[in-house]
């Protein structure tokens, strides 16, 4: 979505999770507020009875669910989320917790507006694991961020990140908590950015404002 809607609607937000979705729950709560300037039109899943869809359920939220091991191939996984996503018509497409690679045809469609928020300080630990990478590598800050999804594993360009200590006695889980109560931070500040002022990217350069 690069440039904000001219009618001033809010801007349209499909969210996509794997699991506990406290993410999502934070752009829930974000975009209760009308100045906020987008809301939560749909949450999508790759799986089944995950708390994700719970939250959006209870906030009376449409949510719909592509399982890869439902289609005949990743491929036609692929397009089938793209098109449950394009049934809500999203301006901006949030992957919050979305523990699966999106592929060419899903980028084809919603490539430049579809963001991710990663818990490690790009381009250090992409993947899956990054508290637990972070956390074996031995560094002392690592953090979380907010990116434009392009076709490589946690490498678009970049929309903001945040630090966060990592402490002696830290295990996975209290980094990773650690983390995720500044990414939901930087989630809600910057995807409501996104959505109200409009953002350009050139060079890899992420700008917030129209040209
Ligand atoms: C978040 O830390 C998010 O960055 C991470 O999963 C967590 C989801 O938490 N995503 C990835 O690691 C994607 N590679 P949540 O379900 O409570 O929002």
């Amino acid at each position: 979505m690069p440039t904000p809607r001219t009618d001033r609607a809010p801007a349209r937000l499909v969210v996509l999770v794997s699991g506990g979705g406290t993410n999502l729950q934070a752009l829930l709560d974000a975009t209760a507020d009308p100045a906020y300037g987008a809301r939560v039109v749909a949450v999508g899943a790759d799986r089944d009875g995950i708390e994700g869809l719970a939250r959006a359920d209870k906030a009376d939220v449409p949510t719909f669910v592509a399982r890869v091991k439902d289609y005949t191939s990743r491929e036609h996984w692929d397009h089938a989320l793209a098109d449950k996503v394009a049934a809500f018509d999203p301006d901006l497409v949030v992957l919050a917790g979305f523990m699966k690679l999106v592929g060419p045809d899903f980028i084809a469609r919603y490539g430049g507006r579809t963001v991710n928020t990663h818990p490690a300080l790009s381009p250090s630990f992409p993947g899956m694991h990054g508290p637990a990478d972070a956390l074996a590598y031995g560094v002392k800050v690592t953090g979380c961020t907010l990116f434009v999804v392009d076709a490589g594993v946690d490498t678009g360009p970049i929309v903001a990140q945040s630090a966060v200590p990592v402490l002696d006695d830290d295990s996975v889980d209290t980094l990773h908590e650690r983390i995720k109560v500044a990414e939901r931070a930087m989630l809600t500040e910057f995807v409501g950015r996104m959505a109200r002022e409009g953002f350009t990217i050139t060079d890899r350069k992420v700008r917030f404002g129209t040209p």
